[in-house]
């Protein structure tokens, strides 16, 4: 296959080209570097012995885009490129909405303009807002999300299935990612956020690597089992072997398709930092502060959808996804001394 990876130089799109790579496809990269950097194309190079072809664009170019799709013979996008921090979007919704929102039609317009007709969309499991019931299955209500990130996914994935239902030749397939954590196994690439971290997994490590003082434990006084906060979470590498079987899913089948991504298995912070401190070998100090505005108490996967139309499931569990990250984290520092 000839696919585009826009935001591939980011956290998942990177691991996603590896797989590609090493499958046999032929990759193009646009990023416009805005939550990654280029030194990442050498890192995937390095692992797999071969390069995606780059460019260094903005999705919202509709020229650019156009040519890029039509020069190369794109047959189908894998669409990563998006804003994704939930506190930053509530600060500047505007800014989420033309990133993401218009950035997706301006890409989606360039795809008709080229004839290519298949996308892989990154949602999350946050368009189901506070689950009703668990596990979730693709046909759980969505909307009641907290946040405008939460939102823009929610207004793609109906602007997916609004173009499938007025082009029968379109193919969507909406992901919907539960957590993702973990690298690859080189260490080589992995998630490493600008400053404080936001999510769970990159604060553990950098508080393994004693780079934080302490994890803050959002709120021990949930319905769960220890009362923190629990999670899907779903190694990286997982994931992106999931994009390889959604694509050739979607050359096949024209129409709009929503799939969970996840384990079906969910894990509480305490778990994740008595994982982490397995996986390092070390103690992991951690509060217990209050709850983070916009949480939710739980939430894990159905993935049956995704066995049945994919063949895809998660193979690697907890032990790997926190092991993988520290060798990571490790190899950052290795790089920054
Ligand atoms: P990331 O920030 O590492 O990667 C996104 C990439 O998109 C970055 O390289 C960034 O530079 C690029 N980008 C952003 N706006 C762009 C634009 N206008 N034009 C071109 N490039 C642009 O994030 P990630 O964790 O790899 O996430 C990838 C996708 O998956 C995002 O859409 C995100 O919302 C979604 N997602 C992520 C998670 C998660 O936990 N990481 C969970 C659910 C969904
Ligand atoms: C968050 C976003 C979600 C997004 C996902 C991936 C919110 C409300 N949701 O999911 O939209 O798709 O990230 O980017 O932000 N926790 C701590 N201490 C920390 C960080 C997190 O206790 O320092 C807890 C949280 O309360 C939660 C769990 O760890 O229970 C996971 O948090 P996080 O990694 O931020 O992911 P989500 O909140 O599930």
């Amino acid at each position: 296959m000839r696919v585009l990876l826009t935001g591939g130089t980011g956290f998942i799109g990177s691991h996603t080209a590896v797989v590609l790579l090493e499958g046999g496809h032929d990759v193009f990269i646009c990023d416009n570097l805005c939550n990654s950097q280029v030194s990442t194309l050498d890192a995937i190079e390095a692992i797999c012995g071969r390069r995606p072809v780059f460019f260094e664009k903005d999705i919202r170019d509709k020229a650019a885009m156009r040519s890029i799709l039509a020069d190369n013979g794109i047959e189908a996008v894998v669409h990563f490129a998006g804003l994704k921090a939930v506190g930053e979007s509530c600060a500047k919704p505007l800014e989420y909405y033309d990133n993401n929102v218009a950035g997706t039609v301006s890409l989606l317009q360039a795809m008709q303009d080229a004839g290519c007709r298949s996308m892989i969309f990154s949602s999350s499991s946050t368009v189901y807002g506070t689950p009703q019931k668990l596990p979730l299955t693709e046909d759980h209500p969505v909307g009641g999300v907290t946040n405008p990130y939460g939102r823009t996914k929610l207004v793609i994935e109906s602007i997916l299935s609004d173009l499938c239902a007025a082009d029968k030749n379109f193919c969507a397939v909406c992901l919907r990612y539960f957590n993702p954590i973990g690298a690859h196994a080189s260490g080589l690439i992995g998630e490493n956020p600008n400053g404080i971290p936001n999510n769970l997994l990159p604060y553990v490590a950098r508080v393994a690597a004693g780079l934080l003082k302490e994890v803050n434990v959002f709120g021990n006084d949930y319905p769960t089992p220890d009362g923190t906060g629990v999670r899907d979470y779903i190694h990286v590498m997982d994931l992106a072997r999931g994009h390889v079987l959604a694509l050739e899913y979607a050359l096949k089948h024209p129409g709009w398709e929503a799939i969970n991504l996840g384990t079906g298995q969910g894990y509480s912070v305490l778990e994740i930092i008595a994982a982490f401190e397995k996986a390092c070998g070390k103690k992991i100090a951690y509060r217990i502060a209050p709850r983070r505005a916009g949480d939710i108490a739980a939430n894990w996967a159905d993935p049956s959808k995704a066995l049945k139309l994919l063949g895809w499931k998660a193979e690697l569990g907890l032990e790997e996804m926190c092991a993988s990250a520290w060798n990571f984290q490790q190899m950052l520092q290795k790089k920054s001394n």
